[in-house]
């Protein structure tokens, strides 16, 4: 049964389709309003999501398909103590594919171990985030129309940003890469990124703290948020929360063509008035989630036989 726990599972062929498949829903809504009649998505989040979890539940609605699940761990048999492992075995019983969302590392990759029908991670811990990252390469491919040769900012939190961790390793299978690390110190990306996904690939990579001396470099600005939920203590969040706050004056020296990226939820750390710069894509990649998530649901179905 195949699952799509860590972007990685996809190749870049099975990427490119499914980019191809997303801009055809897009074009041609109607030819796919009955793809999934009679099928069920079930939307397993142990923890909080807006995108995520709705733009899989709005996919499955234009598939034809309809979605069970729920949206907290608390009002889950998990609050009486339940595993991972029986909750998507007795889901396997009721739904045609799971989204799931989880605070554990791993705990995706042990729900696909245990179920009986496609499994989709939709955000483990600190670790990955596949369907973002899908997201944000068709977001990239209808911004850029290439994903070679960019040069790519990533800032904020990118010990505990998963979207960062996934779209680095996406990223890493394309030509021309350079990648700019933007952190404050205490929040780098972790050496298990470095070493089992720039080194190999032989990604050149540099890292700072200061934003403004790297923007007029940038091809993208992967703008992340701190993430206060994976902190040890509220000080230390308190602290680094502000570490960057993108403005129109911060700007001043970027390209005319930077696309501005950030998986939100935002806090603080892009200005509203950037919304209303052409180069914002923000919001773009909300929408593109949605059409990327039909295809891949579309794509686990059909390799499963149930469609
Ligand atoms: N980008 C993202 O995962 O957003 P949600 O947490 O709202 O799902």
């Amino acid at each position: 049964m195949r699952s799509i726990i860590n972007i990685l599972d996809l190749s870049v062929e099975e990427i490119d389709e499914l980019i191809s498949v997303a801009n055809d829903i897009i074009v041609h809504p109607g030819n796919y309003s009955e793809r999934c009649r009679g099928k069920k998505l079930a939307t397993l989040f142990f923890e909080p999501s807006t995108r995520t979890r709705l733009s899989f539940e709005a996919a499955m609605y234009e598939l034809g398909g309809n979605v069970i699940g729920f949206s907290e761990a608390q009002s889950s048999s998990a609050a009486k103590g339940e595993s991972v492992a029986d909750t998507v075995r007795t889901i396997s019983c009721y739904a045609d594919i799971i989204a799931m969302r989880h605070p554990k590392e791993g705990a995706p990759l042990v729900a696909s171990l245990n179920a009986t029908v496609p499994v989709i991670n939709a955000g483990d811990g600190g670790h990955f985030h596949p369907t973002q990252t899908l997201a944000d390469l068709l977001t990239i491919q209808r911004e850029k129309g290439s994903f070679e040769n960019l040069t790519v900012g990533f800032c904020g939190d990118l010990k505990f940003g998963r979207t960062v961790h996934s779209l680095i390793g996406a990223l890493s299978r394309y030509k021309g890469l350079k990648v700019i690390l933007i952190s404050p110190v205490e929040l780098k990306l972790p050496s298990y990124v470095k070493s089992e996904i720039l080194a190999p690939a032989g990604i050149e990579y540099v890292q700072t703290t200061n934003l403004e001396e790297v923007m007029p470099e940038l091809d993208i600005l992967y703008m992340t948020r701190v993430q206060r939920e994976r902190f040890f203590n509220e000080e230390d969040y308190l602290r680094l929360k502000d570490s960057y706050i993108l403005t129109p004056a911060k700007l001043k020296n970027a390209k005319e063509d930077l696309a501005i990226m950030h998986p939100l939820p935002r806090v603080n750390e892009i200005s509203v008035e950037i919304d209303k710069d052409p180069r914002a894509c923000y919001f773009k990649q909300v929408l593109n989630g949605k059409y990327i998530r039909m295809a891949l649901i579309l794509k686990l179905l059909q390799e499963a036989g149930t469609i």
